[in-house]
């Protein structure tokens, strides 16, 4: 490898490496930038449109969105409805089927969910079924800052009455510019 041709190989060699390098880095950048650009994305909690999910189960409370319990969770709560809460919430079994189906399709841990809500799902522990979502840990954890006096002001009545201080709740915004904690 003494001759100028075995030198050139070299540098051509040695030029091949550093593109492959350089392109790997390249890669790694784009690829960090995609997965920030997945995560903003995924912030949004599964959220979907259903009439007969709108016109039973919104009557009383805002309409929870399906991606912030798991398939169980659902499947618990529609399976209980006469004794929902300390209310009567039952349906006739075709608005039952369809809604319990609507919460299914939508539920925070379906692989197709949104990353957050998989992130929602995934908190939990695969033992639990919780019913409320304010018992959920990624709920807990995202209003463990809120003072326990502030849960208290009348325009409060409860921690599940989401709407008092996301105001589009019911449409699945939760980012900080739609939260208004009333005085
Ligand atoms: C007759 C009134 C009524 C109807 C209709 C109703 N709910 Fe409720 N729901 C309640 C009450 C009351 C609570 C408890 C709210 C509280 O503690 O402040 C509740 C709570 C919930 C919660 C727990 C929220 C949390 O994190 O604390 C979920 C989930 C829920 N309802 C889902 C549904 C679904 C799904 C339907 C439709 C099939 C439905 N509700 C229809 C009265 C109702
Ligand atoms: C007393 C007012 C209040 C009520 C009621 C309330 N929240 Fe919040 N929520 C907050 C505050 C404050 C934050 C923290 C915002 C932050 O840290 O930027 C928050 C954060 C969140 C976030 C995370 C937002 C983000 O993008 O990081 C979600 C999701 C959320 N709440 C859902 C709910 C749901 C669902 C309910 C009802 C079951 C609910 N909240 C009830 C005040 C409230």
């Amino acid at each position: 490898m003494n001759s100028p041709f075995g030198l050139t190989l070299i540098r051509i060699l040695q030029m091949i490496m550093l593109v492959a390098v350089m392109g790997c880095a390249a890669s790694l950048v784009s690829s960090s930038e995609e997965r920030s650009k997945r995560l903003a994305v995924g912030k949004s909690i599964n959220f979907s449109e259903n009439k007969t999910y709108t016109a039973e189960c919104t009557s009383c409370h805002v309409g929870f969105l399906p991606g912030f319990l798991p398939e169980r969770s659902w499947n618990k709560i529609m399976g209980d409805l006469e004794n929902h809460f300390g209310e009567n919430a039952s349906l006739e079994k075709p608005e039952r089927l369809e809604i319990t189906k609507f919460l299914n399709l939508n539920a925070a841990d379906k692989p197709t969910a949104s990353v957050r809500s998989r992130k929602i799902a995934k908190m939990i522990a695969s033992t639990d079924t919780p019913i409320r979502i304010i018992e959920t840990p990624f709920w807990i954890k995202k209003h463990r800052g809120i003072k326990k006096y502030v849960w208290k002001r009348p325009k409060i009545t409860s921690k599940s009455t989401c709407d008092a201080c996301h105001r589009d709740a019911g449409k699945g915004v939760f980012d900080e510019h739609d939260l208004h904690v009333p005085k």
